[in-house]
């Protein structure tokens, strides 16, 4: 009996609908369908991370009807599973012989062609788009449970996680909205930095750990209300380890995926003041234990606490780090935050430099936010796993406001102001619902 004809289709699965079976539907009268599932990390290199793990994603397609085989695709990429399995056909949707996708299906005919296999473009099936659907998702919004694993999840997926500072529910939505295209791949943040800076600063207030928790959580909501991306939550020093078991619970239970406490005890002052503010580094011991207990209090696996060190503010220098990263890490630290304000950013990069020779995985954060001439490609090589733009918001915000206010002033009308202000019928319509 002569072989059946083997046929492969790629595709990332997250929202199945009718133009997906019709694709298996077609493939299936050619021979024995491969699905290749595209991983996590396959799909977050060029757009947004599925909304569905892979395990679901390949789960759900291994059950659709017609579908004999799953194998995972684990890049963009189809070349290394059509060597692997050296199919007579690859079908897909004719929606990838236009724009980003029109090179990869020329790498594909030219790989298949080898072995004399052949595409097989299906016409899209018209109505139906993910695009669409994936807007009306957002609009669902999302529960506390999938927010907080989705930082994980980005980590293990993303070769660098781009967070930015968020202080209200207008700039939850800036961060939540904001893409922009290079060279053909799309790219946003992938979620938000509760600063204490900016949430101080924009209650006219000093960097101390002077607004409460309770105050800070209230104002969270409004973002957690009008965005789905997870929050990384700027902790401070944690506060006395008694009161830092409540946060922990407070916090996975509002679906924040990180918490980041810093090793100061005392009066906490912002780190950008370095040696010029008195501040006292926790000891190593005090500090292991409040992590300690902050992991002993978590209920769910998938909350982070992540230890930030601040030896380079305090004038201490690498072995420091070095020391306090190894305890804290044994501690059950999730992740090391490494904080500096040299502009050179040299000491962050042999740390993390360092810190990678003897720990591969655990997950490192910076603020370059003295050092941002560094872009993330270059943070990528230093072992970096997730960049916080920790202030960006508030810090444009701000000037952008004194400027209006001196024009109004200055003229004694806001007319000249207009160029400063966003038109009246964008800001009507910039929040969904307002009509
Ligand atoms: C914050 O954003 O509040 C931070 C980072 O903790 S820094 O201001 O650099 O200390
Ligand atoms: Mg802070």
């Amino acid at each position: 009996m002569e072989e059946a004809k083997k046929v492969y289709v790629g595709m990332s699965a997250d929202i199945i609908h009718p133009g997906h079976l019709n694709i298996i539907h077609e493939a299936q009268k050619l021979g024995r369908v491969i699905v290749g599932v595209l991983t996590d990390a396959a799909i977050a290199s060029y757009k947004r991370l599925p909304y569905l793990n892979y395990e679901q994603r390949s789960l759900i397609v291994s059950n659709i009807k017609g579908v004999d085989e799953v194998i995972p695709q684990t890049s963009l990429d189809y070349v290394p599973n059509l060597e692997l399995i050296r199919p007579d056909f690859v079908v897909h949707g004719d929606d990838w012989k236009e724009g980003v996708q029109k090179s990869t299906r020329q790498r594909v005919i030219d790989t298949i062609a080898e072995w004399g296999g052949k595409v097989i473009d299906i016409p899209y099936t018209k109505g139906i788009s993910s695009t669409q659907l994936n807007v009306k998702l957002k609009e669902i919004g999302t529960t506390p449970e999938i927010r907080l694993k989705r930082l994980r999840r980005l980590i293990a997926a993303k070769p660098i996680v781009r967070i930015c500072e968020s202080h209200s529910g207008l700039t939850g939505l800036i961060i939540e909205n904001t893409q922009v295209e290079v060279n053909g791949l799309k790219r946003e943040f992938d979620g938000m930095w509760s600063s204490s800076l900016t949430d101080s600063t924009s209650k006219g207030k000093p960097d101390i750990e002077a607004v409460d928790l309770t105050t800070r959580l209230h104002d969270l909501n409004d973002a957690l209300e009008c965005t789905t991306k997870p929050i990384i939550f700027d902790g401070d020093t944690g506060g006395k380890t008694e009161h830092f078991i409540f946060t922990v619970r407070t916090l996975e239970r509002l679906g924040v995926s990180a918490v980041i406490i810093e090793d100061k005890i005392g009066l906490k002052k912002n780190s950008l003041f370095g040696t010029e503010a008195v501040q006292e580094q926790d000891s190593i011991e005090g500090f292991c234990n409040k992590i300690k207990a902050g992991k002993n209090a978590q209920i769910t696996d998938d909350f982070m606490i992540i230890a930030r060190i601040e030896s380079f503010i305090a004038g201490k220098g690498l072995e420091d780090a070095m020391e306090r990263a190894l305890a804290y890490i044994e501690a059950g630290a999730d992740g090391i935050m490494i904080h500096s304000k040299d502009k050179s950013g040299e000491d962050i990069k042999s740390f993390c430099r360092q810190l990678r020779e003897v720990n591969k995985n655990v997950p490192i954060v910076v603020v370059p936010t003295t050092y941002n001439h560094i872009k993330e490609d270059e943070l990528v090589q230093w072992g970096v796993n997730v960049v916080i733009y920790a202030n960006h918001m508030l810090r444009s915000a701000y000037p952008a406001m004194v400027n209006t206010a001196v024009s109004i002033l200055t003229h004694g009308r806001s007319y000249e102001a207009n160029d400063l202000c966003m038109p009246i019928k964008q800001i009507l319509e910039l929040i969904p619902g307002t009509k």
